[in-house]
């Protein structure tokens, strides 16, 4: 048994679907459903007795305890947090109240509840804190990648929230010998991803001949990873990695945001040589810069490789391709997050599990 936070959302509803299609184990997924969670995303777990669902906040320490105890869960794969860079330019409260507030919660509770396991169940117990390569700051063109122990300059409000929590997740590891693990990783794509991200919101503009707005000139770095290699990635870190270590994740693949939003619109033409909207790339439009956009990120994965022998599985281009076919044939999941119905069926079908703290 393990308990995913977050598993509502893009990389944990992936993530919870892949565990139990790969390890067939029961998976307790808490997620206080914000407008990025969204149990659409789990509906091929309807009728699975492995996916136990709980709706609620990992600040919720009340209920974070009742399920430690209840569940006595050998891992927990800490994915839930606020994650768009430009809502935390905006509003960056929510981010300091999950993605820091909320890490100290969760590393309370299972800290006590580590402690009084057996001294066997303590030494398997793990802890994965699903962190990001923004901590790591903006790299100029020239810069070697970054590596594990790089110095952390994080630069949004969201980055910083994150780098927080690492620090807090090590610091459980060196002062109360918690066995954590932190991942690091780049840009993720894929299916179930929120349309207010790069690639999916490109999509669905394009779709509805919208622009497709990007920022600056367009120039800005990222390192593309599928969805389900982080997965398999996490499973990797989980099974093999060293207590108090951080690994970075990524595919090395880097390209700027004019190239990606490029291939995205070459792949519609192809998809859908009938729409008005052929070539989609005319519906490009460069607007005005995200406030301290950080030019580029860069991992050196070579850790995860060497020591877990972990690496990606399949090329970019086939992913995107596949990525893009998942949008076009799951209109309805799309157009469901777009108009916010999903909240309507949440809100029928599910009530919050405890009263918050
Ligand atoms: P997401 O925004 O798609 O989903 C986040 C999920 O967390 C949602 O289901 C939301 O309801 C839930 N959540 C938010 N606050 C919560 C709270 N207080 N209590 C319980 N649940 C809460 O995020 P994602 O893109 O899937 O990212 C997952 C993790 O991976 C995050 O920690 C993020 O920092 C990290 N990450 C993401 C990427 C990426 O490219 N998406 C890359 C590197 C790291
Ligand atoms: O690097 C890992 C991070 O990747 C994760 O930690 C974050 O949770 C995740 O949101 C993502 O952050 P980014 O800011 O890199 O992702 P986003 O999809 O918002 O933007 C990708 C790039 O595209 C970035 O350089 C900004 C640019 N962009 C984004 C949007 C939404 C545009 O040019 N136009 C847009 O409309």
């Amino acid at each position: 048994m393990i308990i995913v936070t977050g598993g509502a959302g893009f990389i944990g509803s992936n993530f919870v679907i892949n565990w139990i299609r790969q390890q067939k184990t029961p998976v307790v997924n808490l997620d206080r459903l914000t407008y990025a969670g969204n149990l659409n995303n789990l509906a091929e777990l309807e009728h699975n007795s492995l996916h136990h669902f709980v709706k609620g906040d990992i600040n919720n320490r009340g209920l974070v305890k009742e399920l430690l105890n209840e569940y006595q869960p050998r891992a927990i794969v800490h994915c839930a947090a606020e994650t768009h860079v430009d809502r935390s330019i905006y509003h960056p409260e929510n981010f300091i109240q999950t993605n820091i507030v909320g890490v100290f919660n969760l590393l309370e509770e299972t800290h006590a509840y580590w402690k009084q396991l057996s001294e066997e169940k303590q030494k398997g117990f793990r802890f994965l804190h699903v962190s990001t390569d923004e901590v790591y700051g903006s790299l100029t063109k020239n810069d070697p990648p970054s590596k594990e122990k790089s110095y952390y300059a994080p630069n949004s409000p969201y980055a910083a929230s994150k780098a927080s929590s690492d620090h807090l997740v090590r610091a459980y590891h060196q002062t109360y010998k918690l066995p954590v693990l932190t991942t690091h990783s780049s840009n993720n794509y894929g299916p179930y991803q929120f349309p207010e991200k790069l690639i999916p919101l490109i999509i669905v503009n394009a779709l509805q001949g919208k622009p497709l707005p990007i920022y600056g000139d367009g120039l800005n770095i990222r390192n593309w990873l599928y969805v389900e290699d982080h997965c398999d990635a996490l499973r990797t870190v989980l099974a093999k990695g060293t207590p108090g270590e951080t690994y970075n994740i990524g595919d090395q693949h880097e390209q700027t945001n004019r190239e990606i939003v490029n291939s995205v619109c070459s792949i519609l033409d192809e998809l859908k040589p009938d729409s008005p909207y052929v070539p989609h790339s005319s519906l490009i439009k460069y607007v005005k810069d995200r406030p301290g956009h950080d030019r580029r990120y860069s991992l050196d994965c070579s850790k995860i490789h060497n020591e877990l022998g972990w690496k990606p599985k399949q090329m970019f281009k086939d992913n995107i391709r596949k990525t893009v076919k998942w949008y076009l044939e799951n209109m309805s999941w799309l157009e469901n997050v777009v108009t916010g119905e999903y909240r309507d069926w949440i809100r029928a079908h599910y009530v919050e599990r405890g009263s918050h703290d």
